[in-house]
């Protein structure tokens, strides 16, 4: 088997790093939400060697994820744990959580069940940092978002699409995870942080 290889992921692990640097300057541990390939995982671990790094995915991903963490040999990652945010959230002692591109990859009911998990899982103040593409007033930010999102509904998920930031902030909201920064990004993408109140 050969590593899984996400060319978008080469493409935003650096600009990801760079912002969460600055978010997380203390020693922390991190869980990630939908680490897919692992490349997120192996990039942002090594540059923030201060952040102890848990990926996880659903069962069938850990197999490629592993190539990339094997290979890497960094203290601060740990081996992926199945996490299905609709079915089974381990127990885990988190600071901070984590998750590129999968908010429009999954339901809205699969949103809420997302934010509902993470708010359990954090303490007061703990941060949770949501990159991906969102919509701003109902309205697609470019041209690429209206074709993936097109992609997203008849090829992965009849009800996955990109989600309107105004409706994260309010269902994160529902549980305590207050929208804190917006910070834009490479290729009409955003990181979104939010902290749990
Ligand atoms: C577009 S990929 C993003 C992968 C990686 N984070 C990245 O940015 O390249 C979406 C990820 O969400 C994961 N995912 C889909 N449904 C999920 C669920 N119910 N619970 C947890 N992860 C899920 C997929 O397995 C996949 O790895």
């Amino acid at each position: 088997m050969q590593k899984p290889i996400s060319e978008a992921c080469l493409r935003n692990q650096a600009p990801i790093a760079e912002a969460l640097k600055k978010l997380l300057p203390k020693a922390a541990q991190l869980l990630e939400i939908g680490s897919g390939t692992g490349q997120h995982a192996v990039f942002c671990a090594k540059e923030l060697p201060h952040v102890v790094w848990q990926p996880s995915d659903l069962a069938q991903h850990h197999a490629g994820m592993k190539l990339w963490i094997d290979e890497a040999l960094l203290d601060n990652l740990l081996n992926p744990l199945e996490l299905d945010v609709d079915q089974s959230w381990p127990a885990l002692d988190v600071d901070h959580v984590f998750t590129a591109n999968t908010v429009h990859y999954i339901a809205v009911s699969s949103v809420v069940n997302m934010f509902t998990g993470i708010t359990r899982l954090l303490e007061k103040e703990g941060l949770f940092i949501m990159y991906g593409p969102v919509n701003i007033n109902g309205e697609y930010t470019s041209e690429g978002n209206v074709r993936l999102d097109e992609w997203l509904k008849s090829c992965v998920n009849p009800l996955a699409g990109i989600k309107d930031l105004a409706d994260l902030e309010r269902l994160a909201k529902d549980q305590n995870l207050i929208l804190i920064d917006n910070l834009a990004m490479p290729a009409n993408n955003r990181l979104l942080v939010f902290q749990k109140r």
